[in-house]
This record gives C-alpha cells, sequence and structure tokens, in this order.
C-alpha cells in the first residue's frame, strides 16, 4: 500500500471530482488534499461548501493546459499523487467542439505528466499519476460481451477519442520515462452535484419543469449505471493499492436500456412528488438521435474485484431514489448551474433535434 502526504485532485470541482475531494478531505484529515480546477461551466465551488474550510483542503483555480500555472502549484504544493478527473466530458459537446476536447483532456493530461516528471525527477517512491478514464475508450458493445482491460480501445466520439489518447500517452511516459501511472476506466456515473446536461440530473430537473424528456433514437441503447460514491471508493483503492502500469476497470453490472432508465426515474419522480405513477411518462419525446451514439457500454469489473477487492454496493433503485431526493432539495443549487451559458447551450442543442 502506497502512503501519500499530499494528494493533488484535479478537476475537484466538478460531479466526480468533488465527490473523490469530500472522501479524501474526510477520510485522511492528515494528508493535505489540494483541488486543481478551471471551473469550467462544468465546475462549481458550490459543491464542496460543506468542506471548504477543512484545514487539510486548498482550492487552486488554473487551467491544465498552461505550464507556468501547473508547474507553479506543483512546485507550491509537491503532491506525492495526482489523482486527474479534469476533462471536458460530455459527449455532445464533443460532436460540436472537438477542438476543445483534445485541448483539455489530451494536450491538458500531456502538460501534467511532463510538470509530474520534472517535479518526481526520477524520485518515484510513493509517488502516481492517476489517470480517470472512462469506458467510451473500449468502443461500442453489441448485445452480449463486456469490456475487460484487454478489450483493444476503439473510440468513436471526438470525447472518447481525446481520452484514449490521453491514456495512451499516460501508458507511454511510464513505458518511455518509468513515471508510476495508474489508469481506471469506469462506466456512467450518477448520483449529486452531476451538471443537468447528462441523462439522468436532465431527465430529474426536466420533470420538475414539466419540460419533454428528450430520448435519442429509439432509446434502446444500453449503459452500465454506477453510483458516484461506489466509483469514489474504487478510485480510492486504486490511488493507494493498484499495480503501477495497470489498468482498472470500474462498473456497476447494472445494464439498462436508456427508455427502462427513463421509465425508473420518471416513476421514482411520481412517487416523490406525489403524482401519480404513469404522469411523468407522458413527457418523454423520442428526439434526433445522437451522431454515433454507442449501442451499448457494460464493463467486467472482475479484476478490480479479484486484486482489491471492490464490487459497488449502492443498488440502482437505492441510488436513483437518494440522487432524485438529492435533486428535489437542491432548487438553488440547480437555478445557479443551469442560468446564463448552460440556459443557451440547452436552448441552441434542443432546439436543433426538436427541427429535425
Ligand atoms: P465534469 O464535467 O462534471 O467535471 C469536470 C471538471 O474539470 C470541472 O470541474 C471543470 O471545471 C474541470 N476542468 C475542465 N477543463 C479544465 C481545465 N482545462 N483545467 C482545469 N480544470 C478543468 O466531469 P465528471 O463527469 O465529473 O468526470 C470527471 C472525470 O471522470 C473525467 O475525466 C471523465 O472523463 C471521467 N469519467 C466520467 C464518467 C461519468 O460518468 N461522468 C465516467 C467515467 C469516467
Ligand atoms: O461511460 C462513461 C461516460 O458516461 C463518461 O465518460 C462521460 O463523461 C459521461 O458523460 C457519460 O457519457 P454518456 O454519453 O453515456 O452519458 P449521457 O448522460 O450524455 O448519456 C447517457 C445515454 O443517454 C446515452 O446513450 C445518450 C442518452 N441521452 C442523453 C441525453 C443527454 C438521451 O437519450 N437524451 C439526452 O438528452
Amino acid at each position: 500500500m502506497r502512503s501519500f502526504r499530499r494528494i493533488l485532485v484535479t478537476g475537484g470541482a466538478g460531479f466526480i471530482g468533488s465527490h473523490v475531494v469530500r472522501h479524501l478531505v474526510r477520510k485522511y484529515p492528515s494528508i493535505q488534499i489540494i483541488n486543481l480546477d478551471k471551473l469550467t461551466y462544468a465546475g462549481n465551488l458550490e459543491n464542496l461548501t460543506d468542506i471548504e474550510s477543512a484545514t487539510n483542503y486548498h482550492f487552486e483555480k488554473a487551467c491544465i493546459t498552461n505550464e507556468e500555472q501547473i508547474a507553479r502549484i506543483f512546485s507550491k504544493y509537491a503532491p506525492d499523487a495526482i489523482i486527474h478527473l479534469a476533462a471536458e466530458s460530455h459527449v455532445d459537446r464533443s460532436i460540436h467542439s472537438p477542438l476543445d476536447f483534445v485541448r483539455t483532456n489530451t494536450v491538458g493530461t500531456v502538460n501534467l505528466l511532463n510538470q509530474a516528471r520534472l517535479l518526481w525527477n526520477g524520485e518515484f517512491d510513493d509517488k502516481i499519476f492517476y489517470q480517470v478514464s472512462t469506458d467510451e475508450v473500449y468502443g461500442s458493445l453489441g448485445p452480449s460481451g463486456y469490456f475487460t482491460e484487454w478489450t483493444p480501445y476503439d473510440p468513436r466520439s471526438p470525447y472518447s477519442a481525446s481520452k484514449a489518447g490521453a491514456d495512451h500517452l499516460v501508458n507511454a511516459y511510464h513505458h518511455t520515462f518509468g513515471l508510476p501511472v495508474i489508469i481506471s476506466n469506469c462506466s456512467n456515473n450518477y448520483g449529486p452535484y452531476q451538471f443537468p446536461e447528462k441523462l439522468i440530473p436532465l431527465i430529474i430537473n426536466n420533470i420538475k419543469l414539466g419540460r419533454q424528456l428528450p430520448v435519442y433514437g429509439d432509446g434502446t441503447n444500453v449503459r452500465d449505471w454506477l453510483y458516484v460514491q461506489d466509483h469514489v471508493e474504487a478510485i480510492d483503492l486504486v490511488a493507494h493499492g493498484g499495480n503501477l502500469g495497470h489498468t482498472y476497470n470500474v462498473g456497476g453490472h447494472n445494464e439498462h436500456q436508456n427508455i427502462e432508465l427513463v421509465h425508473l426515474l420518471c416513476d421514482i419522480m411520481d412517487e416523490q412528488l406525489g403524482e401519480k405513477v404513469g404522469t411523468s411518462r407522458q413527457l418523454i419525446e423520442f428526439v434526433q438521435d445522437r451522431p454515433g451514439h454507442d449501442q451499448r457500454y457494460a464493463i467486467d469489473a472482475e479484476k478490480i474485484r479479484v486484486e482489491l477487492g471492490w464490487e459497488p454496493q449502492t443498488h440502482v433503485k437505492e441510488g436513483l431514489s437518494l440522487t432524485v431526493a438529492w435533486y428535489m432539495q437542491q432548487q438553488e443549487w440547480l437555478e445557479h448551474v443551469t442560468s446564463g451559458a448552460y440556459k443557451a447551450y440547452y436552448d441552441a442543442m434542443y432546439k436543433a433535434a426538436a427541427n429535425d
């Protein structure tokens, strides 16, 4: 087991990153946790108000593509672990502006790798560069089979291609320079603090607002859903005990067609709103499909179970109920994140879909 004194998390103001930061700050009071985030539309310090005054928490606003900023912050804190989550993460946005994804996800990762090399200068004991990646790098599955750690990469969206490029570079820095790296590839997360451009919070928010529930194509695409806290536990275990140079797949054993998931959410929302079950389903509308929409993702998470004892703990009904209840109570948070730039994006994205 590795032990760390200072862990730097990139993208710690985003959805998964904020859960990672909160978990580390609370669980390891003697470890300094540095949250490095550019605060894009997806990053929000309101996600961390409950731990922001902890003495082991530090925030630095910076862009991972900026050499000077990263060099300054690495030299200020000298982190021995870098858990890298900062990214442009929404597939639909990557279809509209691929270059932003290559810049942040691929070039930004190389900048961090370079700065980690300079900082550690060949002293790699109890050091780790941990790349938090996605199952989307493996491409799209048919009705059977699973992604394993040996499945060849076959990314099909600008988002997944930019993450795949970053993963290859992380491995290249291990093989070429001996940098102590680990990668995990996880399936779809859900839970509190997820930006409402992603399917689950978008559906919840739209039901609250009485808006249409846009389901792409015929709704038969399958995703493997994992409650975010289960992913956080996996990240903690992999960071401390994963083998260097290895990849770990993380998934929920929890496949649903999109339309099944939307039905489930509608019914949970109806229950929590005190409506007759079936009311929210009437808002469902099948809209134009996502270009290049991957049909199915499903993870074989056997390696992380056998090596590190990790298994998902949260059943989907429980996880979705907790998530819905959280969004029902967070009107102010929702209003803050759905104002301004997000509103313009939402209007443009779904107006185009409605017109086709
Ligand atoms: P998110 O979009 O909610 O958060 C991304 C964070 O990165 C934001 O806080 C944003 O401000 C920050 N960021 C973006 N560009 C930056 C830059 N140039 N410099 C510094 N910070 C920047 O993303 P998420 O859903 O929490 O995903 C986090 C990571 O996990 C990503 O790397 C993503 O690829 C990976 N991942 C996500 C999922 C999922 O289902 N959400 C599943 C598997 C892997
Ligand atoms: O698999 C891991 C990936 O999961 C992460 O790497 C990504 O960062 C994360 O965004 C997520 O990607 P998806 O594209 O699978 O998630 P999203 O929530 O955008 O969409 C889930 C499914 O729902 C997908 O099949 C597209 C569909 N969808 C999505 C939206 C936003 C709809 O049918 N309607 C919608 O309005």
